[in-house]
């Protein structure tokens, strides 16, 4: 049968998006929220945000860079240190102003020196959290330089997640961006209380992308693109429909001269073609009818959220979208990601270019 012209589906969420602060955050926030009705906010900005003041005060920033007339919701996280106090987590749950804590092993990623050095200081966060069902977003690599970059998400479940998942039963966990099929069986190991975000750029490229006839630093991302197998499990846990895997874009914005350079930023900026992305990987695996889980059920569900009373309709094009461009920014040009491969799925209403 060949695939249909138009989809409609409940209207979307990104469970993991980076939007950052000031200029770059206006330049980018219009793209998320012609697709998404919400996203979780990652707190790695430059100040990052620890507490709920500083939540509170983020929101803010976000809420007044929406384009007029256009809904969405930031759902908050806070940034978890070793110093966080448990009684404002617990706060800012309760009074709404976060709905979950991002952990950070300290060094694993971009603006992650805040992050946590011994799991045991946390302990009276994570009983929180265990406590009032508020999730722990987790950052699952290790950051031992004797640890293959390529093992770190492996080594960081075997050294970290099961031993934290057996001392805190009821502690409620998404393994953000997962990358490997040991993640994937990890998951579904557990029994209850654990999900995993998955990426669209994840989805669609290995780690051959990142040195297709030279250095692509575009395709470089933390956790970093692994081996084709590993991709092929993601593609499957995504489309299976799944409850315990939901879309977070893990949209990560870094101007082209921080890309472009002997020491790259890790990110890969995603936002203006997630949903087209991911719809191609859909109808690829023959999936297209459960694409509305992995968008727009499934994370509600976990993060125990009414699904979203708008809808949103792909439309899906005889002739495939021109490759994606650049976007100017304050910063210099930022490079939106290119799947290599045509795109035939727009948003109704289109994209520049289309
Ligand atoms: C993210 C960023 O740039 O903030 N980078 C990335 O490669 N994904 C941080 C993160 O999610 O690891
Ligand atoms: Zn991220």
């Amino acid at each position: 049968m060949p695939p249909p012209e138009t989809l409609t589906i409940t209207q979307p969420d990104d469970w993991h998006l980076h939007l950052r602060d000031g200029e770059m955050l206006r330049r980018v926030l219009p793209w998320t929220c012609r697709q998404f009705g919400r996203a979780i906010v990652m707190p790695n900005l430059a100040n990052p945000v620890v507490a709920s003041a500083d939540a509170v005060r983020y929101r803010n920033e976000i809420l007044d860079a929406i384009p007029r007339g256009v809904d969405f919701q930031p759902l908050m996280t806070l940034y978890l240190t070793e110093n966080t106090d448990p009684d404002d987590v617990r706060t800012a749950f309760e009074e709404h102003i976060a709905v979950a804590v991002k952990l950070y092993p300290a060094g694993a990623t971009t603006l992650s020196d805040a992050g946590v050095r011994d799991l045991g200081k946390i302990y009276p966060v994570l009983e929180v959290l265990a406590e009032t069902g508020m999730p722990l977003l987790v950052h699952g690599e290790v950051v031992d330089p004797d640890v293959d970059i390529f093992d770190r998400e492996a080594v960081f479940i075997d050294r970290k997640l099961i031993p934290i998942r057996e001392r805190f039963p009821e502690l409620r966990i998404v393994l953000e961006h997962v990358t490997t099929r040991d993640g994937i069986a990890w998951v579904r190991d557990c029994e209850r209380h654990t999900a995993a975000t998955i990426t669209p750029h994840h989805l669609v490229i290995n780690r051959n992308a990142m040195f297709k006839g030279g250095l692509r630093p575009h395709y470089y991302c933390l956790p970093v693109a692994k081996r084709e197998a590993h991709r092929l499990a993601l593609r499957e846990a995504a489309t299976s429909g799944d409850p315990r895997f939901f879309l977070g874009t893990d949209s990560a914005p870094h101007p082209d001269s921080a890309k472009e350079s002997a020491c790259g930023c890790a990110g890969i900026f995603n936002a203006p073609n997630a949903m087209a992305v991911v719809a191609q990987v859909f109808e690829e695996e023959k999936a297209l009818d459960r694409l509305e889980k992995f968008t727009s059920l499934n994370g509600p569900a976990f993060y125990r959220l009414p699904v979203n009373a708008a809808r949103l309709t792909l439309q899906r094009h005889e002739t495939p979208a021109p490759p994606p461009g650049k976007i100017d920014t304050a910063k210099g040009s930022l490079t939106v990601f290119d799947p290599g491969a045509p795109l035939y799925w727009s948003i109704e209403g289109g994209f520049p270019g289309r």
